[in-house]
């Protein structure tokens, strides 16, 4: 089988993290890894977690070599709306010099790219120029609930010099794209509850708060009109960007217009005082990701709702602690809220932000990998989406990771119509195997 036609079956598990419905196919994802991993000739195991299986592979470990740890993730996110899709999320269709089905990008080309290189460089050579540990979960997009407790039961086995990941993203097609910072993340959902029933408007409207009402006054003062959040002690830890960043970042291929163009926004918008990437690669945001209350229904329904929700996230800095602002961030909500309605807080994953220098060893080593895939100057880029665990892997493991993403900055991660470029699928496969020569090489 071609490795194209690999990566479809891969594409086909809907293996959908975030929703219950989906455990069998989540599961029947994890074994078909684990049998394709198996047929390499590493060693395999699939452990169970309270949620959804780790998979773990390895070579045979030599004393002597180099110990790495590639990251990824099976699982996706969920593809809905359905109906905004070209053609159906889990039947991946190649158009173009793109493939096409959620999980594509993210993570599922990524990490199958690994693999291959893994298998092509054993094919090869017949075994591989460093210990290689490979890591693959299946709880990376609802926060990796289950992952901190496996690396503390297993740190030993664990035990490695570096850890790479590619599951971030490049500045443009064929620029090698080194990302040296994630922000993190911090998840709640608030609930308000009026009267005990939705109610008559024209009898009850005007005497009764509207939970809705409220709920919408209680997001605007998450930000002032500068765009700034206006939660107070929100900013209190934010590290100050650094002259070399932003001397790096205007040399970088990106124009607002393009950004506008790929966000399909008639103007950009965010906080005054900043670049968009500034907005976005270093400072903190909050963000409302869903909202519910009162009818959806066709027509109208005069009624006042008895309930309101809202799905809130904030994108975290170093060296913000999610924990810390949780308990900001919650208060202050708590505090603003009038007490004609009831207020419950409920407490979402989060995961910390990530900063790493990128000039050290494993570091260059991994500049020259990507130097060496791409044959051009590799870009240094922060990134504004999250891999919590990156942090963990810091604090329980001790060792550094280096993000080596390969997802274009039109990849559709998280929206319809997921894609990931056929070019970046090889380039992947390429890059792993400079990655674990260069790694092996590096004193
Ligand atoms: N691959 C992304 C992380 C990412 C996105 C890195 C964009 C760089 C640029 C990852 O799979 C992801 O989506 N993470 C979630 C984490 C969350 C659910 C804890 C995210 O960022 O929303
Ligand atoms: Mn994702």
């Amino acid at each position: 089988m071609n490795q194209l036609d690999e990566l479809i079956d891969f594409l086909r598990f809907p293996s959908v993290s975030a929703d219950g419905q989906f455990k069998p196919q989540v599961e029947a994802c994890a074994d078909w890894l684990t049998g394709r991993l198996q047929k390499i000739g590493l060693q395999v195991q699939k452990f169970p977690t309270a949620g959804h299986p780790v998979v773990v592979a390895r070579n045979e470990h030599k004393a002597g070599r180099k110990t790495v740890l590639i990251y990824g993730h099976y699982d996706v996110q969920p593809p809905d709306p359905m109906e905004l899709w070209d053609s159906p999320p889990f039947e991946p269709v190649i158009r173009g010099d793109k493939i096409f089905a959620r999980g594509s990008t993210d993570n599922k080309g990524q990490i199958l790219a690994h693999v291959l290189g893994v298998e092509g460089a054993l094919k090869e050579k017949g075994d591989l120029p460093v210990n290689l540990i490979l890591l693959i979960e299946g709880e990376e997009e609802v926060g990796s609930p289950h992952l901190e407790g496996f690396l503390k039961e297993h740190q030993s086995a664990l035990q490695t010099d570096v850890i790479a990941i590619s599951d971030t993203g490049m500045v443009a097609p064929g620029i090698p794209t080194f990302s040296y910072c994630l922000r993190g993340i911090l998840c709640l959902e608030v609930r308000l509850r009026g009267p005990s029933a939705d109610l008559h408007s024209g009898i009850f409207g005007g005497s009764v708060a509207n939970p809705a009402t409220v709920l919408s006054r209680l997001i605007a003062k998450l930000h002032d009109e500068k765009g700034h959040i206006a939660v107070p002690r929100f900013y209190d830890r934010v590290a100050p960007l650094e002259d070399w960043e932003r001397e790096l970042w205007t040399k970088l291929p990106y124009t607002e217009e393009q950004w506008q163009a790929t966000a399909g926004v008639p103007k950009l918008g965010g906080e005054e005082g900043y670049t968009f990437l500034e907005r976005v690669w270093a400072r903190p945001t909050a963000e409302v990701n869903g909202f519910a209350s009162g009818y959806q229904g066709e027509g109208s329904k005069t009624i006042v709702p008895s309930r309101a929700m809202a799905k809130l996230s904030f994108r975290l800095v170093p060296n913000q602690d999610p924990a810390e602002l949780r308990g900001i961030i919650t208060n202050f909500l708590k505090a603003e809220c009038p007490d004609s309605v009831q207020i419950e807080i409920i407490d979402q994953h989060s995961g910390k932000p990530y900063i790493v220098k990128p000039d050290s060893t494993f570091g260059k080593a991994a500049q020259k990998a990507l130097a060496a895939t791409f044959d051009k100057p590799v870009a240094f880029i922060r990134e504004g989406g999250s891999i919590p665990i990156t942090q963990t892997f810091k604090e329980v493991l001790g060792v550094d990771t280096l993000l080596l993403g390969l997802a274009l900055p039109d990849c559709k991660a998280h929206s319809p119509n997921e894609n990931f470029a056929i070019d970046n699928f090889y380039a992947g496969i390429r890059l792993n195997r400079y990655l674990l020569e260069e790694i092996a090489r590096a004193a």
